[in-house]
């Protein structure tokens, strides 16, 4: 297993970010609603776009990735409709094939995501839409069993306990873009990849509106046709680099992205005390003062994103002040908060918050990555920390971003890949 070494580092530079990890794997789901060949262009070399890969292979796709291009077409073989164990339990999205499979193959069997490291990952909202459009789904030995004779348009209600379900909103979409009829989906996900999911499927002639709002509806069309598309930019990479400008007090330029994205993220980065500035396509930020203490709390889209809550602590650690993050997504998502405290910080967690003392020195560690965004942060506490930070199983580090030593290293950053 590679692990990175780390040591404190001063950054200057531009950086452009990949496509969006989170918007390619729900529209390689989406290919299996055709036998047509799709184009999807813009995909990032990640571990879970290969897993995804290996899943639309036992599918019946035939995938060749190239130059951040992927081509997917039907192998002339029998389909299978099986996503195993094995797979879907390393990728908690591979469970949004369970929607395209029903409504194309009108069966399915798909592993339970089961939990990951950032908590319970239930997928009663998967469930609930795909039932309310007819399908019938049993449990059976850890796996998703479904048939779909014929699935009819419904109006489902999607809001779960936490709010809006972004994979649970991807897996009613697909499978609705073919039910006979009109569904409407309320309390539907308004993420940016819930929207690029959605113009992909009209690309590939699905009748849709309302994606991005919370009220989506669909006309279900008879068949579905291939498709060209462009991914939407990664905003949660994107929202990295501005954390790791402001815990390091580095000017960057973050290339690539759209800023429409990052509302949310910008404004708090301000408020922590970065100066920022947005073009078409770029974020400048420069980090001149002390860093102010901020309270953090994760909503779904457009409020602030939970999968930047652990990169932003690090900067919270080195503010002037205490500072409180409330996690109203996933309220266990603190892995990162042991480790950050074995390196120095002073972080408190009771329940869903945070409670972050400020003015920190953080010290060189050897920690463990776990969960994608909770490794993130070590990467970025590595970088401001005195000596050396060794960061071990960064497997779940490729899972999520794409050449990250490389960009970080290309900002000046002391980093370096090694076998642990
Ligand atoms: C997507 O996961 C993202 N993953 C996650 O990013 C992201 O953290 C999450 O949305 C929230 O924004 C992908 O897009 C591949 P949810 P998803 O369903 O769809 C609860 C990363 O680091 N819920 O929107 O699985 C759930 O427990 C990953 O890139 C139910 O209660 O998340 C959570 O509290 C991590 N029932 C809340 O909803 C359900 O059936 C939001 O989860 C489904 C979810």
């Amino acid at each position: 297993m590679d692990k990175f070494v780390v040591y404190q580092s001063s950054l200057k530079g531009e950086v452009k970010v990949s496509g969006s990890k989170n918007a390619t794997l729900p529209i390689m789901a989406a290919t299996l609603l055709t036998d047509e060949e799709c184009k999807i262009i813009g995909v990032p070399d990640l571990a879970d776009v290969r897993t995804m890969i290996k899943i639309l292979d036992i599918l019946g796709k035939e995938v060749i990735f190239e130059g951040g291009v992927l081509i997917i077409k039907r192998k002339p073989k029998k389909w299978g409709y099986v996503a195993p164990y094995r797979l879907v339990r390393t990728m908690r999205a591979s469970f949004c094939v369970l929607g395209p499979l029903l409504a194309r193959r009108k069966k399915a069997k798909v592993s339970f995501p089961g939990g990951c490291i950032i908590g319970v990952r239930p997928v009663d909202l998967h469930i609930k839409g795909l039932r309310e459009l007819g399908a019938q789904l049993n449990i059976e030995r850890g796996y998703c069993v479904g048939e779909a004779k014929k699935l009819r348009g419904a109006h489902i209600f999607l809001g779960g306990a936490f709010g809006s379900s972004v994979l649970a909103t991807d897996n009613t979409l697909m499978a609705a873009t073919l039910a006979e009829g009109e569904t409407t989906i309320e309390y539907a996900a308004c993420e940016p990849e819930v929207v690029d999911l959605a113009l992909f499927l009209k690309k590939m002639g699905a009748d849709i509106e309302g994606e991005g709002t919370h009220l989506i509806r669909v006309r279900g069309v008879k068949s579905l046709g291939g498709a060209e598309f462009k991914v939407i930019p990664d905003r949660i990479e994107a929202g990295t680099f501005i954390a790791v400008a402001l815990a390091t007090g580095s000017s960057l330029t973050i290339s690539g992205i759209n800023p429409l994205h990052l509302t949310a993220v910008i404004e708090t980065a301000k408020k922590i005390g970065a100066n920022i500035t947005v073009s078409d396509s770029k974020i400048h930020i420069d980090v001149f003062k002390k860093l102010s203490p901020t309270n953090i709390t994760t909503l779904p889209y457009p409020g602030f994103p939970t999968d930047l809550q652990a990169q932003f602590m690090v900067a919270l650690c080195l503010a002037e002040g205490i500072s409180l993050v409330n996690e109203k997504i996933y309220p266990d998502r603190f892995m990162h908060v042991s480790e950050l405290n074995r390196m120095g910080a002073r972080i408190q967690r009771s329940g869903p918050y945070a409670i972050i003392e400020g003015n920190r020195n953080l010290v060189g560690a050897e920690v463990m990555a776990s969960d994608l965004r909770a490794s993130a942060a070590l990467v970025i506490a590595g970088l401001v920390a005195k000596g050396k930070t060794e960061i071990l199983r960064i497997y779940h580090l490729d899972r999520g971003y794409e050449k990250l030593d490389e960009k970080l290293k290309i900002l000046g950053a002391k980093i370096k890949r090694e076998k642990s």
